[in-house]
């Protein structure tokens, strides 16, 4: 697939080989991403970031991605730093910050806002979370983990374990994973199951995704354990937010009745869905999959931006 001057909304906008053409870029990378190699490839290009919600990883991640391929960043410290707060319009910000730059990365509470977005930009414009919708630059660094860490994606049996209502990362997620060939589990509480119209999408590719409400079921023929925290700020009542707050948590308890090679990720940040006595055991591979987001940018920025 030609990348030169797309932009990546959602996960879905990727072929089965263009985003293995991702992996395969994200793996010669690593070098680089570690700062073992020096490479200038994005000399001379500007990477504007938009974040009108907070991020650490994902925003860090594009930023060290950049710079680590020789390009500069530009972004504002804060939404409320900006003239939104004078009620100029997301179209018009848009329109503004394409003039200074080669690529935008655009975070927002609002699902749709990144689609708007690259309707106003003729520079790329990368999704970097709307809503409860997309994320799909976390989704390929997701896949790149299992994929890095199992050695093939199709035929791995993962569970999706937590909030699959409001996690947006979650979303995309079962979506590339189906079209990859893995197995799918959805472990939830009744009010946190998978969307409807998520269920039928990866079911239209072929997968027939398992949903149960006990954790430990789920997790003992399970090749991935894939946790996710529940979205509180997604939450109209506080009072939904209540009556499920921990009511699921990895611990050795649980992974004690798991594959010896159970591999545990979570898109970060956690609260509490992950006891930190996990950290210490080789299941935990969350830390790495954070670190797996600079290459995985780098492969895609490098795609989009290369001459
Ligand atoms: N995984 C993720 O999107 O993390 P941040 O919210 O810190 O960017």
């Amino acid at each position: 697939m030609d990348f030169r001057g797309r932009d990546l909304i959602s996960i879905a906008d990727l072929s089965k080989g263009a985003i293995y053409e991702v992996l395969e870029k994200a793996r010669e990378m690593i070098p680089i991403a570690r700062g073992e190699e020096l490479d200038e490839r994005l000399k001379g290009r500007v990477l504007a970031t938009l974040f009108f919600e907070p991020s650490t990883r994902t925003r860090l991640s594009f930023e060290s991605a950049t710079h680590r391929l020789g390009g500069r960043v530009l972004s504002f410290g804060a939404p409320e730093v900006t003239s939104i707060t004078k009620g100029e319009t997301l179209a018009d910000t848009v329109r503004m910050v394409e003039a200074y730059s080669d690529i935008i990365v655009l975070r927002h509470p609002q699902e749709g806002a990144a689609r708007l977005a690259a309707e106003f930009s003729r520079k790329p414009v990368i999704n970097a979370g709307d809503g409860a919708g997309q994320h799909p630059t976390q989704t390929l660094l997701d896949l790149f983990t299992i994929w890095d860490d199992k050695g093939v994606v199709e035929g791995v049996k993962v569970v999706l374990l937590g909030d699959l209502k409001y996690g947006r990362t979650v979303h995309s997620l079962a979506y590339a994973l189906a079209l990859l060939g893995a197995e799918l589990t959805f472990v939830a509480p009744p009010t946190l199951q998978m969307p409807r119209e998520i269920v039928d999408l990866v079911m239209d590719l072929g997968a027939e995704p398992g949903q149960v409400e006990d954790p430990a079921k789920a997790v003992k023929d399970a090749d991935v354990l894939y946790a996710t925290r529940i979205q509180k700020e997604r939450f109209p009542d506080p009072q939904e937010y209540l009556k499920v707050a921990g009511s699921y948590r990895v611990d050795l308890a649980l992974l004690r009745d798991g594959k010896k090679d159970l591999a545990v990720m979570h898109p970060l940040p956690r609260v509490n869905e992950i006891a930190p006595e996990v950290d210490r055991t080789p299941h935990a591979l969350y830390f790495k999959q954070a670190f797996n987001g600079v290459p995985v940018r780098m492969a895609l920025l490098s795609l989009i931006l290369e001459a």
